[in-house]
């Protein structure tokens, strides 16, 4: 029987799913309240983890020690680095690298973390290809795209900055913890899928943005992820 956790970064990317499960215990641990129970007949762990990579790294751990889940799901917003994908629509991750890892001075590429065997963390392809037809049923029409995400400590407002991400990585979107989720999820053998809906553009017009859209946003993934959990 799978076991799925589900994080969110803010209270609004969890409160929908928290609302719609039928919780049967309720956990502290690193100031993160886990939300064990059911939605619709998927057994699930719900959680906000705060923003950020060391937070988000942290509650993989935890689901993984703790609450012994066979899943990860990371959902929530991000900005777009991809001019096709607007606001409101949905990325789900073919893979994840960390944008803000940098050990060039030795010979690793930009996002390699040193020693490990991989630069991108690949999503799990099943939970994708799920993820996919759970969102046509969930957001009908909806513009979705499998691409590739990429975050660090660091919320992308300005031209530059977003040029060079899309040079660098040819990325579709950028957020804050889905590399560090990852990265957790891979290195306890975790199947996981990252799944971001864009709040944001990610330049001089995301600090007007983000505030307005990230609750609509919000809710297109939480509507596809609680048809997903039903299906793995
Ligand atoms: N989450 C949503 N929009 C974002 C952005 N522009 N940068 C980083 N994280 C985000």
């Amino acid at each position: 029987m799978s076991k799925i956790g589900i994080i969110g970064a803010m209270e609004l990317e969890v409160e929908t799913l928290k609302a719609q499960m039928t919780v049967t215990g309720q956990t502290t641990r690193a100031g993160m309240v886990f939300f064990e129970g059911t939605l619709g007949q998927a057994q699930v762990v719900v959680v906000r983890c705060g923003i950020g990579k060391v937070n988000a790294a942290m509650c993989v751990q935890i689901l993984a020690d703790r609450f012994e889940v066979t899943h990860v799901i990371n959902t929530g917003v991000a900005g777009s680095l991809n001019a096709a994908l607007d606001i409101g629509d949905i990325v789900i991750s073919r893979d994840v690298i960390h944008h803000d890892m940098d050990v060039r001075v030795f010979g690793y590429a930009l996002g390699q973390v040193p020693q490990l065997d991989t630069l991108a963390f690949p999503g799990d392809e099943s939970m994708i290809r799920l993820a996919l037809s759970s969102c046509e049923e969930a957001n009908p029409g909806l513009h979705t795209a499998v691409g590739r995400i990429v975050s660090g400590d660091q919320f992308i407002s300005g031209k530059e900055i977003k040029e060079r991400l899309i040079a660098e990585f040819h990325a579709d979107c950028t957020e804050m913890e889905g590399a560090a989720i990852a990265h957790a999820s891979y290195l306890n053998g975790l199947p996981f899928v990252v799944i971001r809906a864009i709040s944001d553009k990610a330049d001089d017009s995301a600090e007007m943005d983000y505030p307005t859209f990230e609750r609509e946003a919000a809710g297109h993934c939480a509507r596809l992820v609680e048809v997903l959990v039903n299906k793995i």
